[in-house]
């Protein structure tokens, strides 16, 4: 089944050589991504940090946009770190006040989309504003049942481990619950969502900066030089294609390899 690229892809582009590559029938179902590079965008050229912060919203449209003409069903976003707090006060409001300005102008956008907000992370330490923010946005998408786009804010991947350990003891279930790998999954912001099947990295750090430790155990890693406010469709399609030539054997081996074992 190939979607409706019409208006996505100009004909004979890269993105469409690029869009015809791919298999629609085996997409990433969860693709994950952690947006890095902002601040060096900026420096580049001699603007503040927040200047980057912006272009990279522009990124993040142009992702969703992707994911939601795709058929791809699930967009998770890192958009602020519990270690982002270390950054200067300024940034860190004007961070906020860009997400909060952002929802107020997609949410439309987003009903007409049928895309779904959910929010993963210490949502109780949001600023208040852009909390009341997005707790609106995810209120009135709820419902929708195209992607599902989560940001993961005032998230850290240890801390959400332990939140789940903290959650299991309150809940008494200690002892009485059957402890295993899904029913230990049942208790992280993420219970609702399937685990990402390709992970996104831009900047060229190989490092995960404390993402989803739990659900990326056999995610296929993509990580590009690209800073993200450079990030595009055709970066976007590149990944995918790149993730369908991979082979995921999840720690077993190919069925070629069994005969000759
Ligand atoms: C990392 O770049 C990026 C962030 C900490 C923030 C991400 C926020 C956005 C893309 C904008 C708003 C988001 C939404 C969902 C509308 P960095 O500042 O660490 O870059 P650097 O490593 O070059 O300094």
């Amino acid at each position: 089944m190939f979607p409706d690229l019409k208006g996505f892809v100009k004909p004979g582009s890269e993105e469409e050589k690029l869009a015809r590559q791919i298999d629609f029938s085996r997409l990433p179902r969860h693709v994950a991504v952690i947006m890095d590079g902002n601040g060096r965008w900026a420096e580049k050229r001699s603007l503040p940090r927040i200047e980057g912060h912006r272009a990279g919203a522009k990124a993040v449209q142009e992702v969703v946009e992707a994911c939601g003409r795709l058929g791809i069903k699930y967009l998770t976003l890192y958009a602020f770190s519990k270690e982002n707090w270390k950054r200067p006060k300024r940034e860190v409001a004007r961070l906020w006040k860009l997400l909060e300005d952002y929802l107020r102008k997609e949410d439309k956008q987003l009903i007409k989309n049928k895309i779904r907000l959910i929010v993963i992370g210490q949502i109780e330490a949001i600023p208040p504003s852009a909390r009341r923010e997005l707790e609106r946005v995810a209120d009135l998408t709820k419902d929708c049942d195209g992607l599902t786009v989560v940001l993961a804010l005032n998230y850290g991947g240890r801390t959400e481990i332990v939140d789940a350990v903290k959650k299991i003891c309150a809940a008494g279930e200690i002892g009485r619950l059957e402890l295993d790998e899904d029913s230990f999954s049942r208790y992280l912001y993420t219970a609702s969502l399937p685990d990402p099947d390709l992970l996104i990295r831009t900047s060229g750090e190989f490092r995960i900066s404390n993402f989803l430790l739990w659900q990326i155990a056999y995610t296929e890693l993509w990580i590009t030089p690209v800073l993200w406010p450079d990030f595009r469709r055709k970066h976007f399609l590149q990944a995918v294609v790149d993730y369908q030539k991979r082979e995921r054997r999840f720690g077993a081996v190919h069925a070629r390899t069994t005969q000759h074992a």
